[in-house]
């Protein structure tokens, strides 16, 4: 049993979350708390920070927010400065700003050369190079300790062609790839101490697809039907279901696994259909 709890063990780590007022971070950070470690939280969002930091109140003590834009390097700067002159170190650090964007989402009726491509520009910008930025900011504290465990969010739409979002699905294919990238970096030239994976979680039933997924009664759209036919587990995938893997991934029980993307989608990425 102590042999299990060293393992996962966390304890007073400092974990670093972007995109902390968003749903699946806030569900990480309530994960990372209740195994002890201190968490804090970044949002360009101030009122989606204050609203993450209210539900953990259980845990004041061990969170904070910071306003923070993942993609202003000098504000990275000056947030990283910040978190060192009172912890002195970051562990872990999630890169979980993200989503797609309404904009940049085809219409029912609309084929890609309707694409706006200003949309199709901001919906990259933020799924990849505000998963970069963080991680050059925070990876280099990381690289200097020679430890660290960094985890970025990717998505099925990575794996497979998902109608309609082009923008964020090539984002996220890019984040795997600097994921793989990133991993290779910092073992040959930092150490077999500072890791880097991605989650890529299936359909989950949040304010981002909402819309897409089921009508104003609750019913499913045959968009929402489809995913479901063909997800083996036959249902969406819960935030709270997100935090084992990522406890894992953050702890030293994942040591030798670095360059990997987690599939946490009931089945959908390895399924035929048939
Ligand atoms: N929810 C899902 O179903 C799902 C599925 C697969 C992948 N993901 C990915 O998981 C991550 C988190 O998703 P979520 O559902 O928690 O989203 P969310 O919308 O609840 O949270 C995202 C947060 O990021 C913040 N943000 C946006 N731009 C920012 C910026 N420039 N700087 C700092 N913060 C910024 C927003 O204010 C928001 O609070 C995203 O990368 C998303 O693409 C989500």
């Amino acid at each position: 049993m102590e042999y299990l709890s060293s393992l996962f063990d966390i304890k007073n780590r400092v974990a670093v979350l972007t995109g902390g007022g968003g749903i699946l971070a806030g569900e990480m950070a309530k994960g990372f708390l209740y195994a002890g470690a201190k968490v804090i939280l970044l949002d360009i969002n101030k009122e989606n920070l204050d609203r993450s930091i209210k539900k953990l109140v259980d845990f004041k003590d061990n969170v904070s927010g910071i306003t923070c834009n993942v993609l202003d390097q000098n504000n990275l700067e000056d947030v990283k400065s910040e978190i060192l002159s009172k912890f002195n170190k970051i562990d872990i650090l999630v890169n979980a700003a993200g989503g797609n964007m309404t904009g940049a989402t085809i219409g029912v009726d609309q084929n890609i050369f309707d694409l706006k491509i200003d949309a199709f520009k901001k919906v990259t910008d933020l799924n990849f190079n505000g998963t970069v930025l963080p991680t050059l900011t925070f990876g280099k504290v990381m690289a200097e300790q020679q430890k660290g465990s960094i985890i970025n969010i990717s998505s099925m739409a990575s794996y497979r062609a998902i109608t309609r979002v082009v923008g964020y699905s090539a984002a996220k294919a890019a984040v795997d790839n600097f994921t793989k990238w990133m991993a290779v970096e910092m073992a040959t030239k930092f150490g077999s101490g500072v890791r880097v994976n991605a989650i890529a979680p299936g359909f989950l039933l949040t304010d981002q697809n909402r819309a897409l997924l089921t009508n104003e009664d609750g019913s499913l759209t045959e968009r929402g039907k489809t995913i479901i036919s063909i997800t083996p587990f036959r249902r969406f995938g819960e935030p709270e279901e997100m935090v084992g893997p990522v406890l894992w991934l953050a702890s030293d029980a994942s040591r030798f696994v670095t360059g990997a993307i987690i599939p946490i989608d009931g089945g959908f990425s390895v399924f035929s259909g048939v």
